[in-house]
């Protein structure tokens, strides 16, 4: 230790310098965060302080985007906690008010264990669930069923236990992971088959006018039956099963092609998506959308995190996301049949629960027990470490994968470069300065800033073919050591870009001290308890916006409170809603519906206990 050699009263002045600096930083943060808690009323909060500081900080017409996304995200999520239930008549009632139904049977010990787990439950945080079932209300629920039960992966639970059905051998490790999740739980399950997809992209692409009908047929269904019509027992597997030892998973019609076309017709009629062609012209760089304001941002800056993940308004992404150009696999079905999943995309029909990877304790996704230093102990500067995926990525297309513009964009040399002579890069343009105008934008500097700023690369080129040496793509990027995720951790910044298909870094990202700058195409099962501006910064699929995020959070001690403020408010967040208790309630949940909606009688199955006389 050098520090033992220095004479004692040395120690005690590096001491007390550490400790004033941590007392100053403390003392900032603090104030400025109940300056945020006391946003909706700031006149008065002002006339209290008389600080200038703050004035400087609140001032309206000064202010920058970003400060009234992080305030309006602080309001929301006030709101929305306003709606926890403490109880279980509480939590049926709010039940049936948003979902039109009675709760299904077994949600009494599905509350007791949430209750008993300290979890937050916010009837709206499982909206999610409701949105996944309800086009196979349109559906035969026997059909459901059986072709459930057949799948070749399958979590099954009979009489309270579950067991992993199918052969993993040399795959990946999910059922197990997700067997033993519902495992957890099956002593309060009925009997249910939760047929799984095992492959990375998600598989199920229905039309918008078949899923519109079947989602109309589910909203005919929908009623609150009265008490006495109610059954409150499932009606169980017993026939499905007597049929099992000759059922033959089901194959529907098993799509190639390209993923575009079969994307567009899931959306809208009416949505810029529906009739945009995929790119004729693959070899040509990007093309960036002009004047680019949509309704899901406020000025340059994402409002709607959910709208900025949906394809159908942003037909551009045909050209910028792997899965648009070469996935590496694809088997695609038109039909909806019942098939479970990590991620899908928001016009994708798979039903939603958290992905595997989440449910593992590898360091490689959660960086381990440590979750980084904190936040005044940090680089200040974005790291990024990853594989090259998103799709094949070859000579002729590259330049249209995320993960490659997200690494050009951050390589200060290549910045540095288009700064001087005014160029575009292979991925990406410079964005527009009349949207982000500020001074490292202005004096041309984001290179050199970004050189000192930025440690990103690939460690590997994943090139394709294998043999071609990456001869095409290192003139661009050249492989780099990886770090660890618990090293990664020292740094403030930390962008998470879709690979193959999500990342699966999100949660423990959000879990860590530092901050998460999200761009997804993908949904996942958490989305609805997560807010933008609040718990991580969210960043447009074009990454236009990625230098001016970065700005906001750096230009200033404001920009630096913020960051650290989000990334506090993500971690304290996520570990109380992101656990794996809480990953367990989502599928337990899930299961309870998927159960009633393969049941026969499902149209009076209920939960009414808390309506008895008691
Ligand atoms: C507040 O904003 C106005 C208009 O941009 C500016 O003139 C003024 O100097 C700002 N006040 C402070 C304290 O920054
Ligand atoms: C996509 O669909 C359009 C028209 O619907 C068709 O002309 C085109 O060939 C399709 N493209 C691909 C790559 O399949
Ligand atoms: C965000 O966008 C989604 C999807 O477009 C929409 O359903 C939702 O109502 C929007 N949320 C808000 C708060 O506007
Ligand atoms: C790749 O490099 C190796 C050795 O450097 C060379 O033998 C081989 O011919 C190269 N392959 C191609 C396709 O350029
Ligand atoms: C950064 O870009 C330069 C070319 O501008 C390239 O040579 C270098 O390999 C890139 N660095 C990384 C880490 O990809």
């Amino acid at each position: 230790m050098k520090l033992a050699s220095l004479p004692d009263s040395r120690i005690c002045s590096l001491r007390w310098q550490s400790i004033l600096r941590y007392a100053a930083v403390t003392f900032i943060v603090s104030i400025t965060l109940s300056g945020i808690f006391l946003f909706r009323r700031p006149e008065g909060f002002l006339r209290n302080t008389g600080s200038h500081y703050f004035e400087y900080f609140w001032n309206r017409t000064a202010n920058h985007p970003i400060d009234q996304l992080i305030s309006d995200a602080h309001t929301f999520h006030e709101n929305l906690l306003k709606q926890r239930s403490f109880d279980l008549p509480t939590a049926a009632a709010r039940y049936r008010e948003r979902r039109g139904r009675h709760p299904p049977p077994g949600f009494d010990a599905w509350f007791k264990y949430a209750t008993e787990h300290e979890a937050i439950i916010v009837e709206s945080f499982f909206d999610r669930i409701y949105a996944d079932i309800a086009p196979f209300w349109g559906l035969d629920a026997r059909t459901t069923a059986e072709r459930a039960a057949a799948w070749e992966y399958v979590v099954r639970v009979r009489n309270g236990v579950a067991s992993g059905v199918g052969n993993t051998e040399g795959k990946v490790p999910w059922l197990q992971l997700w067997t033993s999740l519902v495992a957890e739980a099956a002593p309060w399950l009925p009997d249910v088959d939760m047929p799984i997809n095992y492959m990375d992209e998600s598989r199920l692409i229905v039309p918008w006018e078949d899923v519109t009908s079947l989602m109309d047929k589910e909203r005919e269904s929908r009623s609150v039956k009265p008490v006495e019509e109610v059954v409150t027992e499932y009606s169980g597997l017993a026939s499905v099963d007597a049929k099992a030892d000759d059922a033959q998973p089901y194959k529907p019609n098993w799509l190639g092609g390209s993923y575009w076309n079969l994307t567009r017709v899931a959306c809208a009629p009416d949505s810029p998506s529906r009739n945009a062609t995929p790119i004729e012209n693959i070899e040509e760089p990007p093309v960036f959308p002009e004047d680019w304001d949509p309704e899901y941002s406020y000025k340059g800056y994402i409002r709607n995190f959910t709208a900025a993940t949906d394809p159908c308004v942003q037909p551009h992404l045909r050209g910028m996301h792997g899965t648009f150009i070469e996935p590496l696999t694809m088997s695609t079905s038109q039909e909806l049949i019942p098939l479970f999943g990590g991620c899908k995309l928001p016009v994708n029909n798979e039903i939603l629960i958290p992905g595997a990877m989440y449910l593992t304790d590898d360091p490689f996704y959660s960086g381990g027990e440590t979750h980084g230093p904190s936040w005044w102990k940090k680089t200040n500067g974005v790291v990024w470490r990853g594989v090259a995926s998103g799709g094949r990525n070859k000579k002729e297309n590259w330049f249209h994968f995320q993960r490659h513009r997200l690494i050009e964009m951050l390589n200060g040399t290549t910045v540095s470069g288009m700064e001087e002579h005014g160029t575009r890069a292979m991925t990406f343009e410079m964005p527009p300065m009349q949207k982000y105008d500020f001074p490292r934008r202005r004096e041309a500097t984001i290179g050199t800033w970004l050189q000192e700023f930025s440690n990103a690369g690939f460690v590997n080129l994943l090139c394709f073919p294998a043999d071609s040496n990456c001869t095409y793509v290192r003139p661009y990027f050249s492989e780099v050591p990886s770090i660890p995720m618990k090293e990664q951790y020292k740094y403030k910044f930390m962008p998470d870009v879709d690979g193959n298909s999500f990342s699966a870094r999100f949660r423990g990202f959000l879990l860590s001290t530092s901050l998460p700058l999200k761009a997804t195409i993908y949904s996942e099962w958490h989305d609805d308890r997560l807010v933008p501006w609040l718990h991580f910064a969210p960043m447009d699929n074009t990454f236009q916006d990625l230098y001016a995020i970065l700005d906001y959070f750096t230009r200033d001690r404001k920009g630096d409170v913020s960051a650290r403020f989000i990334a506090e408010e993500g971690r304290s967040w996520g570990s109380k809603v992101l656990r794996r208790e809480d990953m367990l309630l989502y599928v337990w949940r899930l299961l309870l519906e998927f159960a009633r909606v393969c049941d026969e009688k499902r149209d009076m199955v209920g939960y009414i206990d808390d309506l008895r006389p008691a």
